[in-house]
């Protein structure tokens, strides 16, 4: 067996000792395998298919709070939290504070490509429009420098995606979009305080955030996710990720 078949057997097994069946969203596989094909269906043997939690993940809590995705649906947050840290050290604004804090969040749990504005998105019914705003276009402003405020194209990028890549058509233009908007420097403030922000010794807590968050993101009462929101579905994809319908 190779590794991707011992793998995928492995993943078999797991899904066999649920109580539901479990079929991928196409975009969870896409690449690996065509998404034009139909998706293999394995035998039901008798089961329902998924339809909310899903026993592999931590529980939720009924009302969840942006706090709650945090400690159970994200990835390592450390690089958002040391973000926001160090913005709030070289004295930004709560509002960009809050923005260094959530400008990653579809890359810690939801959806990489077009992190900016998947993660946007997100937040958009709950923050201040220069929040969301500003999280958006970070993404296009990382890939060009602004010597005004000692923002250099990031060592990082070249590593990563070699030293020819030049950012798509769109991104050139969104930059170009947000670099004459009167918030432009609210969503420049995030990239100078990602660039920095990647030390493995440095450890933050969430809850140094409480009060900034507290103040500037509006918590649905019914919890995230179970507002009526127009971002509303998207933390309940991220909450019950294997939902069938
Ligand atoms: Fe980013
Ligand atoms: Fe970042």
């Amino acid at each position: 067996m190779s590794t991707l078949e011992r793998a995928e057997a492995a993943e078999r097994a797991m899904i066999e000792e649920l109580d539901r069946n479990v079929m991928k969203s196409v975009i969870y596989t896409s690449g690996e395998r065509d998404p034009r094909l139909p998706v293999p269906r394995p035998p039901d043997n008798g089961k329902y298919y998924m339809m909310g939690h899903d026993p592999r993940l931590p529980r939720m809590p009924d009302r969840p709070t942006l706090f709650d995705f945090f400690t159970y649906r994200f990835g390592p947050i450390q690089h958002v939290m040391q973000s926001a840290r160090l913005a709030q050290k070289n004295g930004v604004g709560e509002k960009i504070v809050l923005a260094c804090l959530l400008h990653d969040i579809a890359v810690a749990g939801f959806i990489r490509g077009d992190h900016g504005y998947w993660s946007a998105q997100l937040v958009e019914p709950y923050v201040d429009p220069e929040v969301s705003w500003a999280i958006r276009y970070h993404q296009a402003l990382r890939f060009f420098p602004d010597e005004s405020v000692g923002y250099k194209y990031p060592e990082s990028y070249l590593k990563l995606f070699g030293p020819d890549y030049k950012p798509e058509p769109y991104i050139e233009r969104d930059y170009q979009y947000a670099r004459g908007h009167k918030w432009y420097m609210s969503a420049r403030l995030i990239c100078v305080n990602d660039l920095y922000s990647f030390d493995p010794s440095v450890r933050v807590e969430l809850e140094e955030f409480t009060d900034i968050v507290g103040r500037n993101f509006k918590q649905p009462k019914e919890g995230l996710g179970f507002d009526a929101s127009p971002a509303a579905h998207m933390w309940r994809t991220i909450m019950w990720p294997t939902k069938y319908l």
